[in-house]
């Protein structure tokens, strides 16, 4: 059984939560893209956790966690998760490594800051777009190339020296020296060199031996490079569509794709968002749903749910299956109000624009449902919601045209209600 965990929003949307509950049952968790901009909430056997980079699968014994090569990996990072779940599960976990997956290195978050992309498109600040343009542009340095300790080196100093042309007044960069980056990159890759490989063969392998594997999608629909809300978006595939190519595996037959959408909206970072609530009820969700990033701590600026923007998401991840999360936050509202069309130009529209600039002019068209009084974080089944809280997941399945395989009411993996996933 192949299943995908896919983020239908702007990020954040429980990714963790989910992978690392349905993770139990994995021979395989795989990331495919990203690196350490994602932040991923875990709450394992009481204590919480926020991952970046290993896919949330290392909890649990018996699973391989995959870095596929879609992602870009920061090694002072991996290393830091990967000690600190070795400490809590008392043995260190399962790790495959793509030996063709591109590694940040101290040069590219400098980047980042010289070029200010902090402060133009709200980026994390963990390098990932001069990390994927050095892959682009054929000057990245890859996992595999820790194997080879001189080339590694020699490839970093004739990478430095270029830069140093590009730069010739930047102090951080002048200060850089191929030999110590190698030796830092090296005593960091220490736990993983063993682990680095072939990680499309053995996903390949792995699926046509009937294994169990878990793809952990970060970021979410509207971040991708391609059909997300451009230029404010990451600088990769953040989808289903994207996953084949992150992974190494033409049409990779994934049975299951959850859809995970917040039951409302929030966004990090800078962007347009036509259902964003600026006012009193804006702070409220911000507050009662600790809506703040994980790997930044910015505040998330948090919205009514957007049915345009999760049609245009259902079109790239394919979901077979909605999962809607932190419903329970909703509890004590008096009315909920849905995004159903924009108003674009004097026209009315049912298709997302996925470009910054025309987002920035739609205005949206909501209707309005009640809400429910009671806390739900005791729900087990459907029917432990009240009628209201049930009628507000009968209309997102039937707006987005998905069904939904999985309630969240709770971040503890007991809070959760499975129907029909
Ligand atoms: P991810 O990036 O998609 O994994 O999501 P994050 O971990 O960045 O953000 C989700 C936040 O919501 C985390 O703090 C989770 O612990 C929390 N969370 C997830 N599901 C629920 C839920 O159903 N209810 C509540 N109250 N919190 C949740
Ligand atoms: P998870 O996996 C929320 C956002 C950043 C910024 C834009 C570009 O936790 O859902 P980048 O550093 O990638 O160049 O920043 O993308 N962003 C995320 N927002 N959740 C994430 O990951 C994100 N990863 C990137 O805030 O707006
Ligand atoms: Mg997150």
């Amino acid at each position: 059984m192949l299943t995908a965990v896919l983020g239908m929003q702007w990020g954040d949307e429980g990714k963790g939560k989910l992978t690392h509950l349905l993770a139990r049952d994995a021979d395989l968790v795989v990331r495919f893209n990203g690196g350490p901009n994602a932040g991923h909430t875990v709450i394992d056997r009481g204590v919480k956790f926020g991952i970046h980079l290993i896919p949330v699968g290392a909890f649990h014994p018996g699973v391989t966690s995959v870095l596929a090569s879609g992602m870009v990996i920061d090694l002072a990072i991996l290393r830091e998760e990967f000690e600190a779940i070795a400490a809590h599960r008392g043995e260190p976990p399962d790790l495959l490594l793509a030996s063709n997956a591109h590694l940040i290195l101290p040069y590219h978050r400098i980047l980042e800051d010289l070029e200010g992309s902090g402060a133009r498109i709200g980026t994390t600040r963990r390098g990932i777009g001069p990390a994927y343009r050095d892959k682009a542009a054929r000057a990245g340095i890859r996992a595999g190339d820790l194997l080879t300790p001189d080339r590694l080196q020699d490839w970093l100093s004739r990478r430095l020296d270029l830069l140093r042309f590009s730069w010739p007044n930047a102090e951080p960069i002048a200060d850089l020296s191929a030999s110590a980056m190698a030796a830092r990159l090296l005593q960091d890759a220490t736990p993983f060199l063993e682990a680095i490989g072939d990680a499309s063969r053995a996903i390949r392998a792995a699926a046509e031996a009937g294994k169990t594997i878990l793809f952990e999608g970060a970021q979410g629909a509207l971040l991708d490079v391609d059909f997300g809300t451009y230029p404010m978006v990451t600088s990769s595939a953040t989808t289903f569509a994207g996953l084949g190519n992150g992974i190494g595996i033409p049409n990779p037959p994934v049975d299951r794709r959850l859809g995970i959408t917040k039951a409302y909206t929030t966004r990090v970072g800078i962007g347009s968002f036509p259902t964003e609530l600026s006012g009193q009820l804006g702070a409220w969700l911000q507050e009662r749903g600790g809506e703040f990033g994980v790997t930044t701590g910015r505040p998330r600026r948090c919205g009514w749910l957007d049915l345009v923007a999760l049609r245009h998401a259902a079109a790239l991840n394919a979901p077979t299956h909605l999962a809607v999360t932190k419903l329970d936050i909703l509890s004590g509202m008096k009315e909920l109000k849905l995004c159903t069309g924009y108003r674009l130009d004097g026209e009315t529209i049912g298709e997302f624009p996925a470009d910054d600039g025309r987002l920035a002019r739609c205005e949206p068209i909501y209707e309005t449902l009640r809400g429910w009084e009671e806390s739900i974080g005791e729900a087990h089944e459907l029917s432990d919601l009240p009628g209201e809280a049930r009628a507000y997941l009968d209309r997102i399945s039937e707006g987005v045209g998905v069904p939904i395989g999985i309630v969240s009411v709770g971040p503890t993996p007991e809070e959760t209600i499975i129907c029909g996933f």
